[in-house]
């Protein structure tokens, strides 16, 4: 059945992605969400109707929640979690840097995750217990194990001036002199995915959202990493502080966090 499952998501993801590369072509119109730097696209709320139609006419009986709408209560077991766009802020600037993130929970539990980046002709993507692939490639994360030579990944929140943010900022800063380099990609979902196939060696974030993170979870944990809060415990998806390692780092990043608190 997940098979069934991982085909549909697969297939959708393409589709969104090209119809965020036709709005990125022919323009698009962009509000604010509260904040002025928090920005929602005419593209959003397209790509997440697509997504959302396709779902309901396959799996009527399932559960959606998605970034820009009111979540959809099915009487089923399965529930689906989307970011029609992440890096909105990217994208709204016509920056090559987001994806769409579409995740499957069962019982509470992420078994499922595509993200389609179109930008890079990049799908990654894990089913629970079968291990995780960009394209056809099987992925793992990276092996290293000293902060020297890490590269690293940070998201700042948008509420800046919060206590959350200040810390974010006072991370970034000590990462920056311990690692190799830092980046922030601007896309939660594409950060958790680069430490997925190696390209990056940890990332945290304070103040994500479900659908930030549940297909990345499962991508990252079934290329051998870990995904968890900042204290190293249980991460289920209403939880907003996270950090993702490949295992090697996730210790010493922990000891930093603490270090910095
Ligand atoms: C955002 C991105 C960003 C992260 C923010 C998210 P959005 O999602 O993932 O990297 O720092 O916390 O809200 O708004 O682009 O879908």
């Amino acid at each position: 059945m997940t098979l069934h499952f991982l085909q549909i998501a697969k297939k959708l993801a393409h589709d969104a992605g090209k119809m965020a590369l036709h709005y990125q072509e022919k323009g698009f119109k962009t509000e604010t969400k509260g904040a002025f730097n928090n920005l929602v696209t005419e593209a959003d709320h397209a790509v997440e109707k697509l997504i959302v139609e396709t779902i309901r006419k396959n799996f009527p009986d399932h559960s959606i929640l998605t970034e820009e709408s009111d979540p959809i209560q099915g009487a089923s077991e399965y529930k689906w979690i989307i970011d029609p766009i992440d890096g909105t802020t990217n994208f709204a600037h016509g920056h090559p840097m987001f994806c769409i993130s579409i995740a499957l929970i069962e019982n509470g539990k992420p078994i499922l995750g595509v993200v389609e980046m179109p930008t890079l002709n990049e799908t990654f993507w894990a089913k629970s217990g079968d291990g995780a692939y960009r394209n056809r490639h099987r992925i793992s994360v990276s092996q290293k194990s000293d902060f020297k030579e890490c590269l690293l990944a940070i998201g700042v929140p948008y509420d800046r001036g919060s206590e959350r943010a200040e810390k974010s900022y006072k991370m970034l800063r000590g990462l920056y002199e311990q690692s190799r380099g830092v980046r922030r990609t601007g896309s939660a979902v594409m950060d958790l995915c680069f430490v997925a196939c190696g390209r990056y060696d940890g990332y945290l974030e304070y103040g994500l959202k479900p659908w930030d993170i549940a297909a990345g979870k499962v991508i990252v944990e079934e290329a051998g990493g870990m995904v968890t809060n900042m204290d190293g415990s249980i991460l289920n998806p209403k939880e907003e502080n996270l950090l993702a390692s490949n295992g090697l780092m996730h210790q010493p990043l922990m000891d930093f966090i603490r270090a910095q608190s």
